[in-house]
């Protein structure tokens, strides 16, 4: 199976040099891998928590759409969405909200340093914070639950959000009662997970200390990486490269050998203005081709606007169908389903079930798959044998809707493929119902 690897970026500000080298280009190089299926997004709902500016928010989400795109992410090979696009993504954390343990909530970073904050001031402990800062762990975890992300490549500030994500999502399914949620792992990029801005500290907009990575252009860039703040050595004498910040930055656009040369010069005594342009350069080389893409992005935000709604259909298929399993999970089902299970025959003409008929596939306890095939309101018609393979339940239920024979079967049917049956019928369900959902589903 793959590997299914999900991240998304918060839609506040514009993309800087941190944000490339610590999550965008692992993720574009992570999303090329045989076997990796990549889901990225821009965080825009996460983006109102923090910033209450509705045109920098909307600006953010232009300039980050063309920027993962420019930097080499492929839409047609990845699942690239914004957040806000997917409906299924709020209602899920609901759904969570309602199983997250308030007190681990208290414990989150974010929050316990806002509250650590106003408690220096003298002020009330929950001055100025909004639900949407308290809650922000869930929504995370609906990110990722919500696909069923195996990997997320993240920073480390976003560690423990991950390991919420993998609690909330354990009590879901221990409380439901099944595995409705892969329980994700962090990936963190080891050598540039986080890269010191202009003064040292973490490249982070909060400290006014990044690069910018295409605004501004090749003189932005410069300018920025000229005022990269170094010890006072003059030319000529020997420079602490391990020590610079400098050197840690050229380390992550370089390779081993590139770097040793480079580390070797300073040491030698190279000068600090001529350790930046060389810097600069390698920096340039590698931004320079992303930066005439970028560019050309901006100008077409229509072609982007396309592209990301694109995306979030090819998202919803996956979320609509789980989004309906986990209602019905948790109870939040259609009245007339629930009559109909309990009275026998259906009350329904069949003609009328068959629209909107699908499929709604879930996994047994003992790890292997099944699926149903659902009428249109919402009533059990047919329940797959089980399988081993996710793949291989997908393949026969791919098939049935125009392969399949029905057959009745003792009070019921079944539905046969290639001679054997592949699925029986649920109780109360009739011959014909199951034949017009399949035939409106064959026609697609
Ligand atoms: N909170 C993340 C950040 O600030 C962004 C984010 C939101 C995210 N949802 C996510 C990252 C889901 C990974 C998975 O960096």
């Amino acid at each position: 199976m793959n590997t299914r690897v999900l991240t998304g970026i918060t839609t506040t500000g514009t993309p800087h040099l941190g944000n490339y080298a610590g999550a965008i280009r692992p993720a574009v190089r992570a999303s090329t891998q045989p076997g990796v299926d990549a889901f990225f997004f821009l965080a825009d709902y996460h983006a109102l928590i923090k910033c209450d500016d509705p045109a920098r928010v909307a600006r953010s989400r232009l300039e980050l759409a063309a920027t993962w795109l420019a930097c080499g992410l492929d839409p047609e090979r990845v699942t690239f969405y914004r957040q806000s696009d997917i409906p299924e993504i709020p209602e899920l954390t609901w759904l969570l909200t309602c199983v997250a343990p308030k007190g681990l909530m208290n414990r989150a970073h974010a929050y316990k340093a806002s509250v650590d904050a106003n408690a220096e001031k003298g002020v009330d402990p929950d001055d100025g914070i909004t639900m949407g800062l308290f809650s922000y762990p869930v929504l995370m975890a609906a990110d990722i639950v919500m696909f069923n992300a195996h990997k997320v490549p993240v920073g480390r500030d976003q560690v423990q959000h991950l390991e919420m994500a993998r609690d909330i999502a354990d009590r879901f399914n221990r409380l439901y009662g099944d595995d409705f949620f892969v329980l994700p792992e962090v990936q963190i990029e080891e050598e540039v997970a986080t890269l010191p801005g202009l003064d040292g500290r973490k490249m982070s907009k909060s400290y006014n200390n990044t690069v910018p990575l295409f605004e501004g252009g090749a003189p932005a860039l410069r300018a920025a990486i000229m005022r990269i703040v170094t010890d006072s050595k003059q030319p000529g004498e020997p420079k602490d490269a391990e020590g610079s910040h400098l050197y840690t930055l050229y380390r992550a656009f370089a390779t081993t050998t590139q770097s040793d040369v480079f580390r070797k010069q300073l040491e030698e005594g190279m000068g600090w203005g001529q350790a930046k342009q060389a810097l600069y350069e390698k920096l340039e080389g590698e931004i320079a081709p992303m930066r005439e893409r970028y560019d050309t992005l901006i100008a077409n935000p229509a072609r982007l606007e396309e592209v990301l709604l694109a995306g979030a259909a090819k998202a919803r298929r996956l979320a609509t169908p789980a989004i309906e399993r986990l209602r019905e999970a948790v109870g939040l089902r259609n009245l007339n389903a629930e009559a109909l299970k309990k009275t026998t025959g259906s009350g329904k003409p069949a003609e009328k079930a068959a629209k909107g008929a699908r499929f709604v596939s879930f996994r047994e306890k003992d790890g292997s798959f099944r699926f149903r095939l659902m009428s249109a309101d919402g009533s059990e018609l047919l329940t797959s044998i089980p399988y081993a393979d996710a793949r291989q339940a997908g393949a026969v239920l791919k098939r049935l809707p125009s392969d399949a024979a029905l057959q009745a079967q003792g009070e019921g049917f079944a539905a046969l493929l290639d001679g054997a049956a592949v699925a029986q019928s649920a109780a109360g369900a009739t011959l014909d119902q199951a034949r017009t959902a399949l035939a409106s589903l064959a026609q697609g």
